[in-house]
């Protein structure tokens, strides 16, 4: 019996994907652009599984010419580039990688919190510029971090991976989620806030809610305006929950002091936006899960739901509610 054939939009080392080998047809995309390469549009009427990346967009139009297709196999946590309710509709299970890369993500958030506060990436390119002429005791100044406050948006896994760790750093930990978590107040000496409140608190604000409908723009001109004047925004979560045009203002303008982001809209930020100009913002590609580790996990889930899929199996990880029958 001929193997499934298996749309992969992107190539993957093959001791990643090794468990594909012998039970499906492979098809690879590029490693550049982003999406689904025209060769892989081509063959999407015989595609059985498609395994792909947050950068590739499955919609109705991509189900509709995919008559076949019996799972659809997302190398992320989010999803936010699926339409789900279209799969539901078709009966395609959807699989995601959740838990894995909470650590990774959360290291991140950290890393990226303590480079603004230390503004460790000016420093280190004054050095390297030969700015560093003396041991200047007003030179590179940054925020102390013991008694300052973090305020967290959206309290799931790597929301309290980052409480978890700030809390070594002596952060006041304040959280909005879509309700007060009494459970993680007692674990994380954390403070339930509603947004505006936590906006107004926070030294830090730290964005780690999913992208959806409710969460689309969320930090707009008028969030960002509530924020503190010497506060920090971070995101690791998804590009689109700050409004850009909004957040460039903001930091010309100093309604906050900085800007951290492992997430941007678009995606890549093209080199000419202004955003990568302003001495305040700190801007990394999308490395929230890039550890050798994390990233080889991720991939081994994603084959883990794509070959479940394929064989009329419940993916161990899925994300469309109403799949499987109860
Ligand atoms: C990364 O952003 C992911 O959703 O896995």
């Amino acid at each position: 019996m001929a193997l499934p054939l298996v749309i992969l939009t992107h190539p993957l080392p093959p001791e990643w994907i090794s468990t594909l080998q012998g039970r499906v047809r492979l098809l690879v995309g590029p490693a550049e652009p982003p999406g689904f390469a025209p060769h892989l549009l081509e063959q999407l009427g015989g595609a059985e599984g498609i395994l792909c990346l947050l950068t590739d967009k499955v919609d109705s139009a991509l189900l509709e010419a995919a008559p076949r297709l019996r799972v659809v196999s997302n190398m992320a946590v989010g999803f936010d580039n699926i339409d789900i309710a279209a799969c539901t509709l078709r009966k395609i299970p959807v699989g995601n990688t959740p838990g894995v890369l909470t650590d990774a993500t959360a290291d991140l958030t950290l890393a990226l919190l303590l480079s603004s506060a230390r503004t460790l990436f000016k420093a280190a390119m004054d050095a390297k510029d030969g700015f560093w002429r003396t041991w200047s005791p007003t030179g590179w100044l940054g925020a102390d971090l013991r008694g300052a406050t973090l305020g967290i948006v959206g309290m799931g896994k790597i929301g309290k991976a980052v409480a978890e760790r700030a809390k070594g750093f002596g952060l006041k930990l304040i959280y909005t989620d879509s309700k007060h978590l009494p459970e993680v107040d007692a674990q994380y000496s954390a403070e339930f806030r509603s947004l505006d409140n936590l906006l107004r608190e926070s030294d830090f604000v730290s964005l780690h809610c999913p992208l959806n409908a409710k969460t689309r723009g969320l930090i707009d001109e008028t969030a960002l305006k509530k924020m503190k004047p010497t506060a920090t925004l971070i995101n690791t979560a998804r590009g689109p929950i700050i409004v850009n045009d909004a957040l460039v203002r903001a930091l010309r303008e100093g309604w906050i002091a900085g800007a951290a982001l492992d997430v941007t809209d678009p995606e890549p930020l093209p080199p000419e936006h202004p955003l990568y100009d302003l001495p305040n913002s700190f801007i990394v590609p999308h490395i929230g899960s890039a550890t050798h580790g994390t990233r080889r996990r991720m991939a081994e889930m994603a084959c883990e739901n794509l070959l479940a899929g394929l064989d009329g199996e419940k993916l161990p990880n899925h994300v469309n509610p109403d799949i499987y029958p109860a």
